[in-house]
């Protein structure tokens, strides 16, 4: 099987030297990649900039902003037989993105912002067959259905649930929703004991009903 796997932040610029981003690490979705490499499988890494070395035998696209996250994914998906999106993708983008280094003018400065395109809603739209992973990192009491809200919206099989915690940690818990609004499992651990519970959780729930 060739697995589709996002991970990393995106960068979106506001001139030629300055960003918006985020803090993750892309630890997951790298750890994810090595677990389904383990598995005897075929992963295809489209990674945000993180100063992580991707497993030996790892298929490795290096994205920087979202547009280029979407256009890269798109290309790919047609080869994939599923998706595990655990990118950290920034939502909005300056409108504007002003050449060489914006100059200080004594003034404040307004940044408008417009949405960026929703990469895995995007290739759920387009999934048929094949199956979608997302993940929903959520902070407050409505965690469950913020992720099922976007499981649905995604049109995703399942969404790993996890919490602010986990950027730029080494460990991780997550919960596993189905498309029931379920929560079927949790586990926790390593990051690297967590990809490899959910790659088998996902062989064993989507992967083999396919099959
Ligand atoms: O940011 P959000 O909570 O909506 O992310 C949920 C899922 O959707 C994650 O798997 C993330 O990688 C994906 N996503 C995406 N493109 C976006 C926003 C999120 O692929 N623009």
């Amino acid at each position: 099987m060739r697995i589709l796997i996002t991970a990393g932040p995106t960068r979106e610029y506001l001139d030629d030297v300055r960003y918006l981003s985020n803090a993750s690490s892309g630890r997951m979705g790298y750890a994810i990649a090595e677990a389904v490499l383990a598995a005897g499988h075929e992963a295809v890494l489209v990674s945000g900039p993180v100063s992580l070395t991707p497993s030996l035998g790892c298929e490795v696209h290096q994205v920087e902003t979202t547009e280029e996250l979407h256009t890269v994914c798109n290309r790919l998906f047609v080869g994939c037989q599923g998706v595990i999106a655990t990118a950290a993708v920034c939502d909005y983008r300056p409108r504007e993105r002003f050449q060489g280094k914006l100059a200080k003018t004594g003034v404040s400065l307004e940044l408008e912002l417009v949405e960026t395109a929703d990469v895995l809603a995007d290739l759920g739209q387009q999934k048929g067959p094949r199956w979608i992973v997302g993940f929903a990192l959520e902070s407050d009491e409505f965690a469950h259905i913020n992720a099922l809200r976007k499981l649905k919206q995604k049109n995703c099989d399942a969404i790993v649930l996890n919490r602010p915690t986990a950027i730029g940690s080494t460990d991780n818990q997550i919960e596993i929703i189905n498309q029931s609004g379920q929560s079927v499992v949790k586990y926790s651990g390593t990051k690297s004991d967590v990809a490899r519970e959910l790659w088998q959780w996902i062989e064993n729930h989507l992967v083999e009903p396919l099959a």
